[in-house]
């Protein structure tokens, strides 16, 4: 086990940093709707609003997909753009379009209930390991351990020294009791106190413990320079544009690509077409829009299935 760090030696420090945290969460958690709730459905959707859109926003928009999509079953039976619509205001549409896929599958193959197993949930259309894991100890009590990129910045400042992986770094951590509410307090520290660009160590009950505490160097930028994108503007906020403006049309169905790239970029020329019907033919594949070609361009609309 050389290179790995063992904990069992380091007990002291494990206690304390489980406490402390623990103790803080009590003191500090927020009311937050999918802490309140023991359905699977419930949490399941939290969990993939929350993958990529702030806890502010999914705040906003969390009551109002489950009035429209109260159970699972009826997402399993609503049409793809109704969730389109409904995903408004989250971004990362690809979600709303898996979120449904996700809800057929169960009502198909899972007697409508989902699955309670790790292997069985990561089966599932955009569900991946941390999904997984949150749904399988929020909603079902598993002890499991839980990283999302919150849990990960803890765990690897705390831990930074030991180039263990940080999911066996978070199993090695978890507590044997209380782990829906370590693994929600874990995510809570990361939110609030430890956060990316500027961690207030100051008011951090286990700075003692932390090698990176006061640091200057974890204070990085989190700006991807590599994204593709056109204009300085990556291709991910044009996505979510192209479906916005699907979305917004009440009443009419389809819309000229070119009405839409007019929208978009205002001084469009032809040198940017090769760049977006690339654009759209992403987004036809992952489901979110409709393409019918016309004698110049396409006629677009949200996926009528
Ligand atoms: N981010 C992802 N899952 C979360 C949860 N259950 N509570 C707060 N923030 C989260």
């Amino acid at each position: 086990m050389k290179g790995l760090w063992d904990f069992s030696k380091d007990l002291k420090i494990k206690t304390r940093v489980r406490s402390a945290i623990l103790r803080w969460y009590r003191r500090n958690r927020r009311d937050l709707p999918w802490r309140r709730t023991g359905d699977p459905y419930r949490i399941l959707v939290s969990e993939v609003m929350l993958q990529q859109t702030q806890v502010s926003r999914v705040l906003q928009k969390y009551p109002l997909f489950l009035k429209r999509f109260p159970t699972l079953t009826k997402l399993a039976k609503s049409s793809r753009a109704d969730v389109i619509r409904a995903w408004r205001g989250m971004g990362y549409n690809n979600r709303a379009v898996r979120l449904r896929q996700l809800a057929g599958t169960v009502s198909e193959n899972f007697d409508g209930q989902i699955p309670a197993s790790i292997d069985k949930l990561m089966s599932l259309p955009g569900i991946g390991r941390y999904t997984a894991h949150a749904v399988a100890c929020f909603a079902f009590d598993h002890r499991v351990p839980v990283v999302d990129t919150n849990i990960q910045r803890v765990l690897g400042r705390l831990f930074n020294n030991r180039k263990e992986n940080v999911w066996h770094i978070a199993a090695r951590i978890l507590p044997k009791k209380h782990t829906y509410e370590w693994n929600q307090a874990l995510m809570e520290f990361g939110a609030v106190i430890c956060t990316a660009r500027a961690p207030r160590c100051g008011e951090c009950p286990v700075r003692r413990e932390c090698p990176s505490a006061f640091r200057a160097e974890i204070r990085t930028s989190l700006k991807n320079t590599n994204e593709p994108g056109r204009y300085g503007v990556p291709n991910r906020i044009y996505r979510g544009k192209v479906v916005e403006i699907l979305r917004s049309m009440n009443g009419r169905k389809s819309i000229s690509s070119s009405a839409v790239v007019r929208g978009l970029i205002p001084r469009f020329s032809k040198k940017d077409h090769r760049w977006f019907t690339k654009l759209l033919e992403g987004l036809r594949r992952d489901g979110l829009i409709s393409m019918k070609k016309q004698a110049s361009g396409y006629l677009l609309s949200l996926p009528n299935s």
